[in-house]
């Protein structure tokens, strides 16, 4: 692989580089270490909480992969923010954020340090999408790996997750169950290592990274402790070797066609509205132009073919055993729904990787089923937009038996304002709860509404009240709800003009979210709304704040070429 070392030449060849090669020789480096391809183990890890908390113990088999490419790995971090946790207070601000801060630590130590490629590992929500931003952006041969999933905890004989503990606090506010209940689910949900067991955000990137073409096949769904993970980040570093020796870059990979195929994952399998976020940021580092239209019409051709939490009852670990994502991509592409001539970092094809993918021979309809007999007709998230949402708005409608709901708003301010609300039992059926200022720019940092959303379903109102946000939700989030709303509040977007009382209708089958107000009346509140303050006036969230995209562009950070 030496002839093709380029990028690291520059900093580290010729006698005037002396210095450089010191300091690398200063831990341990020998001559042929450094004529080799310098290759970055870009790895998501802090002690914050569990989902990637094993990911520095794969470092070294990771690096064994690199050095057995014919390349010098050269370890490093990126920060985690850990959503589960953040979740409901201020640190929540900072999740989405931290998707641009780790895709900018990856480009300054690799850009800064010259290194000729890269393998990502990640695994929290934003982990993933950040890495898989940073190799869009730079472009140089790298690869992804999610770290797998958590098992799934257990409570009174059941299987449950991290959602179940959520929606937990609003049963145990209504009365409905124990402190003892209570606790004996906080003990048990995450007996491990791991991201959220469900299909929530994580596990959603981690199946969309094996549609895009970006990760080896079959590598996101082992689950965190199974040594499958061992070897998959042996297998990934590894294949960092042909990528860099055949030239093949991210931008070659992610093409219009591949973003296609990730969308479809997305719909088929019910995923988090976060994707939509994501791949739309991803495609905006790849210079592909992907729109929510894109979104909207591979959901309607595309069925709902596996039933996974919060909508359905399996886990990651459930798919696991049935075949993981190429399972559901073999489906895919059995039915003409996925685009199977897209390379990817295999250096084939899609088509020919799921040829050569073994799958278990085991039953799996209950899981996955075919696409001529699916759990739902179409995908598991509409794009809405109307008086309400020009730009558009998100609304998961797997996440819901009603789609279509009309009632009076009840408008908060913050998500904090609307919590206590739900808590004190002052929303009532056929109310829709309208939570704004929390958008990109407004919150900023778009927060995840899921204390809101659990705290209603577990007050039974599930399906009886709606929520609509300029805000996002959690990939565990279930309901009648409605986020991403653009524009969003702190810019004037109509949900800034919203009353207590105005009548909102939320259509999750004709695409429709508007408010029953003449255009003259929301002219006339527009003329005298003044926008509030910013929340913040220095550091990472004022940066944020001022540099942010809509989200119907994905709230990036990326000005318009
Ligand atoms: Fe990290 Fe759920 S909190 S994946």
């Amino acid at each position: 692989m030496s002839s093709i070392k380029g990028r690291s030449n520059l900093i580290y060849g010729g006698y005037e580089k002396a210095p450089n090669r010191a300091f690398l020789k200063a831990m341990g480096l020998n001559d042929n270490d450094i004529s080799k391809p310098l290759v970055g183990i870009a790895i998501a890890w802090d002690e914050a909480g569990p989902c990637n908390i094993h990911l520095l113990g794969l470092s070294s088999v990771a690096k064994e992969g690199v050095r057995e490419a014919g390349a010098t790995p050269r370890v490093f971090t990126a920060p985690v923010v850990i959503d589960g946790i953040a979740m409901g207070s201020e640190g929540m601000k900072y999740s989405l954020v931290s998707r641009e801060v780790i895709a900018d630590t990856i480009e300054l130590v690799t850009n800064a340090h010259g290194y000729d490629g890269f393998v990502a590992f990640g695994g929290c929500d934003k982990t993933g999408p950040g890495m898989m931003m940073a190799m869009a952006r730079l472009n140089i041969p790298s690869i992804y790996m999610y770290g797998g999933s958590a098992l799934p905890g257990v409570f009174r004989g059941k299987p449950i997750t991290v959602q179940d503990v959520y929606e937990a606090v609003g049963s145990y506010s209504a009365g409905k169950l124990t402190a003892e209940d209570l606790r004996i689910m906080e003990d048990n949900a995450i007996p491990g290592p791991g991201t959220c067991a469900g299909l929530y955000t994580a596990n959603t990137m981690g199946i969309i990274s094996e549609a895009l073409g970006v990760a080896l096949p079959g590598s996101a769904s082992p689950p965190a402790v199974d040594s499958a993970r061992v070897r998959y980040a042996k297998e990934t570093s590894k294949a960092i070797g042909k990528l860099v020796e055949n030239g093949i870059k991210p931008r070659d990979i992610m093409t219009f066609e591949a973003f296609e195929n990730a969308i479809s994952m997305l719909m088929a399998t019910g995923g988090s509205t976060n994707a939509v976020l994501h791949l739309l940021a991803i495609a905006k580092e790849a210079n592909v132009k992907l729109t929510l239209d894109d979104f909207d019409r591979i959901s309607k051709r595309t069925p709902t073919i596996a039933y996974l939490k919060p909508e359905g009852e399996y886990a990651m670990y459930d798919l696991h055993r049935v075949g993981g994502a190429p399972l559901i991509l073999k489906k895919l592409l059995e039915a003409g729904l996925l685009n199977g001539d897209v390379l990817t970092v295999t250096g084939k094809t899609m088509e020919r990787n799921l040829k050569e993918f073994t799958l278990p021979q085991i039953s799996h309809a209950h899981i996955v089923r075919d696409v001529k007999e699916p759990f739902l007709p179409s995908g598991g998230i509409r794009i809405l937009r109307g008086n309400l949402a020009e730009e558009g708005s998100v609304m998961k409608v797997s996440a819901s038996k009603v789609k279509r709901h009309k009632g009076p708003a009840k408008v908060f301010n913050s998500e904090e304002e609307a919590f206590r609300a739900v808590l004190d039992r002052k929303i009532k059926e056929g109310d829709v709860v309208v939570i704004r200022y929390e958008g990109p720019k407004g919150g900023p940092g778009m927060r995840e509404m899921l204390a809101v959303t659990s705290a209603i379903v577990g007050q039974g109102l599930g399906e009886k009240v709606a929520l609509i946000t300029d805000g996002r939700f959690s990939g565990a989030t279930r309901g009648i709800m409605v986020g991403h709303v653009a524009p969003e509040a702190i810019v004037g977007g109509t949900i800034a003009l919203l009353k207590d009382g105005d009548i909102i209708e939320i259509d999750g089958e004709s695409g429709l979210l508007q408010v029953e107000l003449e255009k003259k009346e929301i002219e006339e509140r527009r003329s005298t709304w003044k926008a509030p303050d910013p929340r913040y006036r220095r550091g990472l969230l004022a940066q944020y704040a001022s540099l942010v995209s809509s989200s119907a562009k994905g709230a990036v950070l990326q000005a318009d070429e």
